[in-house]
């Protein structure tokens, strides 16, 4: 594995006071699932509606988010810790065992439970150092009717939940 400099490990010390949700975006291709745990996710503009996040090149997942075409974007819930872990490792097939979800008209599934949803459309991939930004056209969304359901937070390398 490549060791970070100094001035990497400072950014990421700096980054991690910057309070994030906490999504896990999925994606299907080749009639297979997969999915991973996911916090540089952000919105970018409202009329067309994108979005992005941004994936290590490294990753094993890049092909098949590039062959899928689309990706939907599940904001966790403060009670969906558990799934925020499970999505960061092992067998894609390990990661949606038991899972309830719903098939959106895409094909592509989504984590019911979740805070929020949204379903998008590949627009492009955009080459950003050692990650790619996954740009996004949001094609359907939704949010969780139950008002108690709060997004999970991520912060200095610990989750909670809002306290505001
Ligand atoms: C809170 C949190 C946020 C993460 N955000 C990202 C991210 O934005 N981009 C990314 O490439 N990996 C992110 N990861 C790591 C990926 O979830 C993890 O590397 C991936 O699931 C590994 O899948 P693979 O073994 O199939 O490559 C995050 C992990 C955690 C715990």
């Amino acid at each position: 594995m490549k060791s970070h400099s100094p001035m990497t490990n400072d950014i990421k010390h700096a980054m991690a006071s910057f309070a994030t949700g906490v999504t896990v975006i999925t994606a299907t291709h080749a009639g297979q699932d997969f999915g991973m745990t996911c916090n540089s996710f952000n919105t970018v503009s409202l009329e067309p509606a994108l979005v992005l996040w941004s994936l290590r090149t490294a990753s094993g997942n890049r092909a098949h988010f590039e062959a899928a075409g689309g990706y939907t974007v599940n904001i966790l819930s403060h009670t969906q810790q558990a799934l925020a872990m499970r999505f960061t490792k092992g067998l894609h097939a390990e990661r949606f065992a038991g899972l309830d979800l719903a098939r959106l008209p895409t094909g592509r599934s989504q984590i019911l439970g979740c805070a929020a949803w949204l379903d998008c459309e590949l627009e492009r991939i955009i080459p950003a150092g050692d990650h790619d930004i996954l740009l996004g056209r949001v094609l359907s969304f939704g949010v969780n009717a139950d008002s108690k359901v709060e997004p999970l937070i991520y912060a200095r390398r610990q989750f909670g939940k809002l306290s505001i």
